[in-house]
């Protein structure tokens, strides 16, 4: 592997700070320790910061050279509502709160980079280190740059990175286009007309009306959509009822639509809209229907994915570069981030799980398990592929 030397012997502050961020992990939009700890870091190696943009957003800014380039990293600093299972010494400090998706990794790693580039300046324009928000769920990438981020911080292209369990440590995973779903989210209320559960005839059962609708919509993803786009309709949640002897007034359907593209998606949601709406106008009730379309699918850009794959492959070797990485039905909110610059979102491998300190949680080591644990061994290799992004982005 070709990492960069300094970085290497950077290695044991780098994992003091992976480690120290998990042992503090804070939830969506609270970010404020981490974001002081990112500050402070910065701020010790002379890079000029950017706070507030999302609320404890922060980007440093790395100066070499005398040209107007610009290229953005980005890395994501919060953690999830898991109650941790590992028992090692930096295992969360709290209760209910985890870093089981490598958060407090991917901050370290630009922390890395971006000492490394502060110190060799050994690129020809400007690097923003972008450290976001509320990645899981609460749509931190789309807050900063509500915020301004793109306007305060003209930057070309934009690049994203996640660990990926399971891959080998040493290995890179992407691909051009699309490469994680959208994420949107359904809430349907049934509203029947509550009666004794021996008199059903004087009321009108939303139960029943919910089961017609949740198996009816099970055709729409095998019916209606193209066969070539990838779809998901999960229904996660079903709320109706209380007693034995009771037939209810209302009926709930909660759960998520995944897609890669828009007509797709689109389609779902007419479709679903359709199904309740007639089905429960058949049986006499209405619905009460709400679609919420939280993250974009997010699409790699060709040209930047391609030039990211030289990049690996210069560190990695061509062999250990998947560049037709299987997309995946997860989301990011790092493709709102795409939807407005180029740029390139990958996934490094983090291995099966061996790493783990004595003591883990006795589950796999997967995203957003309890017995997660981010791979120290990445540090370097995540710092070297952020840096030498920047150096052939903004060569001399
Ligand atoms: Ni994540």
């Amino acid at each position: 592997m070709e990492l960069i030397d300094p970085i290497v012997r950077f290695q044991t502050e780098l994992q003091e700070i992976r480690r120290d961020l998990h042992a503090h992990p804070e939830l969506a939009f609270q970010e404020q320790r981490t974001s002081d700890v990112v500050a402070t870091k910065l701020t010790e190696w002379d890079i000029p910061t950017i706070r507030g943009l999302g609320g404890t957003g922060i980007v440093g800014v790395i100066k070499g050279g005398t040209r107007d380039r610009a290229i953005g990293l980005r890395a994501d600093m919060d953690a999830l509502p898991v109650q941790e299972a590992n028992r090692f010494a930096h295992a969360s400090r709290y209760t209910g709160r985890m870093h089981a998706c490598g958060h407090d990794g991917h901050t370290a790693m630009l922390l890395g980079a971006a000492h490394y580039l502060a110190q060799h300046r050994d690129f020809d324009g400007t690097v923003y280190v972008i450290f976001q928000p509320a990645e899981e769920g609460g749509g931190g990438a789309k807050r900063m740059m509500d915020d301004g981020l793109f306007e305060r911080c003209p930057m070309e292209a934009v690049f994203g990175m996640h660990n990926w369990p399971g891959a080998p440590v040493g290995s890179f995973g992407v691909t051009a286009g699309p490469m994680m779903a959208s994420s949107n989210e359904f809430e349907v209320i049934i509203k029947g007309k509550g009666a004794h559960a021996a008199q059903p005839h004087k009321g009108i059962d939303p139960i029943m009306v919910a089961i017609q609708i949740a198996q009816s919509w099970q055709t729409i993803v095998s019916r209606n959509c193209n066969p070539l786009d990838a779809a998901v309709l999960s229904i996660t949640q079903i709320h109706a009822g209380s007693a034995t002897n009771v037939l209810p007034d209302e009926a709930n359907l909660i759960g998520t639509v995944r897609t890669f593209n828009a007509p797709a998606l689109d389609l779902i949601e007419q479709r679903m809209r359709e199904i309740a709406e007639h089905t429960a106008a058949a049986f006499g009730a209405s619905v009460e229907f709400r679609f919420l379309r939280n993250y974009p699918p997010l699409i790699n850009h060709a040209k930047e994915t391609a030039f990211a794959i030289e990049v690996m492959q210069g560190i990695v070797g061509p062999a250990n570069v998947n560049a037709q990485v299987e997309p995946t039905m997860g989301a990011e909110d790092f493709a709102f981030m795409l939807q407005k610059k180029p740029g390139c979102y990958a996934f490094l491998g983090n291995g099966e799980g061996t790493h783990r300190d004595a003591g883990h949680g006795l589950g796999p080591c997967n995203l957003h398990n309890p017995s997660y644990d981010f791979n120290d061994a990445l540090l370097p290799i995540g710092a070297t592929y952020w840096v030498k992004l920047a150096q052939a982005y903004l060569r001399f």
